[in-house]
């Protein structure tokens, strides 16, 4: 078993469309020139959390000059049947959430629109609406977590080795609702031409969001995102807002119709991370050998379209214990629904474990690395199959030599330097590295060079970049001599950028392609040779478990006055298999850790229980980490030989960046203060 061989992977090849993005030649799906003047959507949005729709009076905003269309539920062209409740869009007068798309305005400019829409009245019949999040209130047992994992998992006796168990420590800890805000907002431009639409769309996955389409209208569609300003998460699967673009363009056949989301608008329709109670308990023996991890999630959900969060799913994989338990409780909201955010389920799910093994030590008076390390296990916990590799130890070990751990007091409200208790923290965490099937390559040798076609997509991570080094090295040539197409339906289907997968498959599929192409033409192919492939199962995927682990370590400030919390440090060491370009990786890296950063300190969106709304939807209420907070932010991997997830020897670090960030922070805060805050934001209050 060995990996492809290196020559441009492992180089900082630099990112081919960056030119295009800073010049401001790149288009978006927002601002994608169209043939034609396009029409303005702006929505008219629900003002209850839950009822009917009773009348729509749309006779003020019609007599609007520039005015094009009013759409209601009860003239909007009809689409098949779905049983996505979210795709259902103008097609009855159910409200399910505040906010939700109830009419619509075409104008012929931005102001008009947006005019029309405020004139629209809107009466409801209201019902009663539950959107407050109450863990110690009615819940119920999921079938299946937002990743398609079971809500459970029980391993031996979890409860009587707790009540046996010489060191037991319980707590419960507590995440808020988030909302992602990639730098572009969600963006549709639409047209009909010939019963076809044709859509530009800020997607994860242009086949995706294809496919979506092209059920719910039935019909010939064709989606191009070729540039995406990130993703995070709620550019997966389609929301509200194209599917009512799309629609609303049906009504205007030949005229392209754009709707761009607000910023406002990105905490109404488009998902975000439930909240979640996450109730720990650890037994250990006194040597710090734990007997028992139990992790028990309640978390938050939409009442009309379930996705549970999956912050138990981690603790199945980090630790060793004979006995062991995750459960997963859902509570039903009347609100829009949760969907995937930036390493769902692990970025929670690891404030709560993490925190909690920080807590063990303290108990057991022992360093919290050498508790992590004493259980290590030695195969996959509860599937028993071998890693793949796992170099949670290594990185725990580098990081901790790196950071100057050992140069640390180890007691609480140890070091106080100019009025701010300092400390230092660590939280670990894993993403599981996997491949999604689904995608084809195509080769072609054209004009001197290599044209690889798939629909990948560049959401900001380096996709064109790191397919034309992969490309590259498959063929054996240059990456001067290969021409990436990729981000369109127009080239053959490509898998989502997602699960931190993507470079795994999509990368696969051109290894495969690259192999076909040598088998058949060798290394002197004519002009117009051509080979495909479509995405190739991993042999390995049933005999090992494969992940990627990061060990970060943060130190604290937090201002003994004020109680304001700083993160001078940040250091997050990674094994995710060969890194394969290192500029792009360590911005990635380091973005989520930043992320991490603004979870620990910012990040929470606040729902008003009256009406259903997210009150502080807007970057001024809603705080994410700024230059000011990010201070020294440092990504660094271990060397890592990965035969065995796929051709590339890489691992998946889209959403590892993130995990374990938050429980490091809060970590470090107690370790400064001697206060442990079980609940994020970390703001300064906990700490006065
Ligand atoms: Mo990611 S949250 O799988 O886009």
């Amino acid at each position: 078993m060995t990996t492809m061989d290196a020559r441009s992977l492992g180089t900082s090849v630099r990112r081919i469309e960056g030119p295009d993005k800073v010049t401001g030649t790149a288009t978006y799906a927002g601002d994608t020139p169209v043939a034609g003047e396009a029409l303005v959507l702006h929505p008219v949005q629900a003002t209850i959390a839950r009822g009917e729709v009773t009348g729509i009076d749309t006779a003020a905003a019609a007599a609007l000059p520039g005015v094009v269309a009013v759409l209601t539920h009860a003239d909007a062209p009809r689409l098949v049947e779905t049983d996505d409740p979210e795709h259902r869009v103008l097609q009855d007068t159910t409200v399910h959430h505040r906010g939700q798309f109830v009419a619509a305005v075409l104008a012929e400019s931005r102001e008009v629109a947006a005019q029309a829409a405020a004139l629209v009245v809107v009466t409801y019949a209201e019902a009663p609406s539950s959107t407050a999040f109450d863990p110690d209130g009615e819940t119920y047992a999921p079938s299946v977590l937002g990743n398609g994992q079971p809500a459970d998992s029980s391993v031996g006796d979890p409860d009587a080795a707790l009540a046996a168990a010489p060191v037991v420590m319980k707590a419960s800890y507590s995440t808020p609702m988030e909302h992602h805000n990639p730098m572009e907002p969600h963006s549709t431009t639409a047209t009909w031409v010939d019963g076809r639409a044709e859509v530009w769309e800020a997607s994860q996955g242009a086949e995706l969001a294809r496919q979506t389409l092209a059920t719910l209208f039935d019909a010939e569609v064709v989606v191009r995102s070729p540039h995406v300003g990130g993703g995070f998460g709620t550019k997966g699967f389609l929301h509200a807002g194209s599917v009512l673009t799309v629609l609303a363009a049906r009504t205007v056949p030949g005229r392209p119709v754009r709707f761009a989301l607000g910023r406002r608008q990105m905490f109404e329709t488009v998902g975000y991370r439930p909240a979640t109670v996450q109730h720990m308990s650890l037994g250990a023996s006194t040597d710090g050998t734990l007997e028992v991890v139990a992790h028990d999630v309640v978390g938050a959900t939409a009442r009309y379209k379930e996705f549970v969060e999956p912050a138990g799913g981690s603790t199945r994989s980090m630790y060793a214990a004979p006995h062991r338990r995750t459960s997963h409780r859902a509570v039903a909201l009347d609100l829009d629904a949760p969907t995937y955010m930036r390493a769902p389920g692990e970025a929670p799910g690891s404030f709560g474990l993490e925190c909690a093994m920080d807590e063990l030590a303290v108990e057991l008076g022992m360093d919290p690395i050498e508790l992590r390390v004493r259980n290590e296990p030695d195969v996959h916990p509860e599937m028993g199959l071998p890693f793949s590799s796992r170099g949670l130890v290594e990185c725990l070990r580098t990081g901790a030599e790196r950071f100057g751990w050992s140069t640390w007091d180890r007691a609480p409200r140890s070091r106080l330097v100019d009025g701010w208790w300092h400390g230092v923290g660590v939280g670990c965490g894993t993403f599981p590295a996997f491949r999604m099937p689904g995608s084809t390559a195509e080769i072609t040798f054209t004009g001197g060079r290599y044209v690889v076609a798939i629909g990948a997509a560049d959401i900001g991570q380096g996709a064109r970049t790191v397919l034309t080094q992969i490309a590259a090295d498959a063929l054996g040539v240059d990456v001067g001599s290969i021409a990436v197409e990729i981000g369109s339906t127009e080239v053959p289907v490509g898998s989502i950028a997602g699960g931190s997968a993507g470079t795994a498959s999509w990368g696969s599929t051109v290894v495969e392609a690259a192999d076909r192409f040598r088998d058949k033409y060798g290394d002197s192919p004519d002009d117009g040779d051509h080979a495909d492939a479509a995405t190739p199962d991993n042999p390995w995927a049933e005999e090992y478990a494969m992940a990627a682990f990061c060990a970060q370590f943060a130190e604290v400030a937090v201002h003994a006055d004020t109680g304001e919390v700083r993160v001078p440090r940040l250091l997050g060491v990674f094994g995710a298999g060969r890194i394969l370009n290192p500029a792009l990786a360590r911005s990635q890296l380091q973005g989520g850790m930043v992320w991490g950063l603004s979870m620990a300190l910012h990040e929470e969106s606040v729902v008003d229980p009256r009406f259903g709304e997210v009150i502080n939807h807007d970057f001024a209420n809603y705080h994410v980490a700024s230059n000011a907070d990010v201070r020294d932010v440092e990504a660094v991997w271990i060397d890592e030989d990965d035969p065995y997830v796929n051709p590339m020897g890489a691992k998946g670090i889209g959403e590892v960046g993130i995990v374990g960030v938050a429980a490091a922070i809060a970590n470090a805060a107690y370790h400064a203060t001697g206060v442990r805050v079980r609940s994020l934001p970390l703001t300064c209050d906990a700490f006065l």
